[in-house]
């Protein structure tokens, strides 16, 4: 499908989606849901072949039947709600900006949002995403094959932070943390504690724990929330845009903007030109 041409009106609807975004997240309580949707759309990338990732395909009934996928099409509908008031928006930069607005109306980072994302309708086979019954060795599997690093793998896991497991979706029941609806660094506290009080663990949450270059990142991310919300919003950030390189969108806007600065840079040297001519007219008028 074609490339979006992100001009002034593609930006100002990016911006109505974004307020719409935020409302219908806050009154559905469905944060975690729509982060789960972003992550998941964008999670199929693969580096090698260049094929998945954030590319709205999960819309496609071939990928959101997908059992990794359950209970998405809940979050595939809500962002209909907006696609239908703001059409140009392409499925990709849609899903990808409900994620980012997910964590930012919970309380988490800032997370930079580019438009330009392209659609596709071809869904990538099943099995791309991670398998919450496994450990280290096939998170690194999952992760690298998407050109992720450790590093991503731990503070991209604090998303559990938000939201919960239900029984009829994974086979997991519970959340993570006591505040389900806000983001903050309690998945991090919650792992590190002997006694988790029924709070939720799954096996590849474990592998946190287990592993010696996961861990000391674990520990940190406990202890200090502001680097944890550094290093997600960098981690979400990448994940939003694999295989999408900002640059090659087309965007129109930012062309305009550039040829804006430029004309406004012009306009302060005319401006100095003449305060310095009247200057010196002045002086030479003095001195005759
Ligand atoms: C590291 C590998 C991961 C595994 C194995 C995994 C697995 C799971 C599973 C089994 C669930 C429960 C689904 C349900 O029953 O409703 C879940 C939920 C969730 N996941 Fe992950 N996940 C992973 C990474 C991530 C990442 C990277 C993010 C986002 C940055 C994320 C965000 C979420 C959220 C927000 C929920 C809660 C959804 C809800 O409350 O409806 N997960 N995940």
């Amino acid at each position: 499908m074609a490339m979006p041409v992100v001009d002034t009106e593609y930006l100002k609807q990016i911006d109505k989606a974004r307020r719409d975004l935020r409302a219908l997240i806050s009154s559905k309580n469905c944060a975690p849901i729509m982060l789960r949707l972003a992550w998941h759309d964008a999670g199929t990338y693969d580096v090698n072949t260049k094929t998945g990732g954030p590319n709205g395909s999960i819309r496609n009934e071939e990928e959101f039947s997908h059992g990794s996928n359950n209970g998405l099409k809940i979050a595939i509908d809500f962002c209909e709600e907006i696609k239908s008031k703001h059409p140009k928006i392409t499925y990709a930069d849609l899903y990808q900006l409900a994620g980012v607005v997910a964590v930012e109306v919970t309380g988490g980072p800032t997370v930079d949002f580019v438009p330009g994302r392209k659609d596709s309708k071809i869904s990538p086979k099943e099995g791309r995403l991670p398998n919450a019954t496994k450990g280290a060795p096939h998170l690194r599997d999952i992760f690298y094959r998407m050109g992720l690093s450790d590093k991503d793998i731990v503070a991209l896991s604090g998303g559990h932070t938000l939201g919960k497991a239900h029984a009829e979706r994974s086979g997991f029941d519970g959340p993570w943390t006591k505040e389900p609806l806000k983001f903050d660094n309690l998945y991090f506290v919650e792992l590190l504690k002997a006694d988790p009080e029924g709070q939720l663990r799954l096996p590849t949450d474990i592998a946190l724990l287990d592993d010696p270059e996961f861990r000391p990142l674990v520990d940190l991310y406990a202890k200090d929330e502001d680097a944890f919300f550094r290093d997600y919003a960098v981690s979400h950030k990448k994940l939003s845009e694999l295989g999408f390189s900002p640059s090659s969108s087309g965007s129109k806007a930012s062309i305009k903007d550039s040829t804006l600065l430029a004309q406004s840079a012009v306009g302060v040297v005319v401006a100095a030109a003449v305060v310095v001519l009247s200057y010196l007219y002045e002086v030479r008028k003095k001195m005759k």
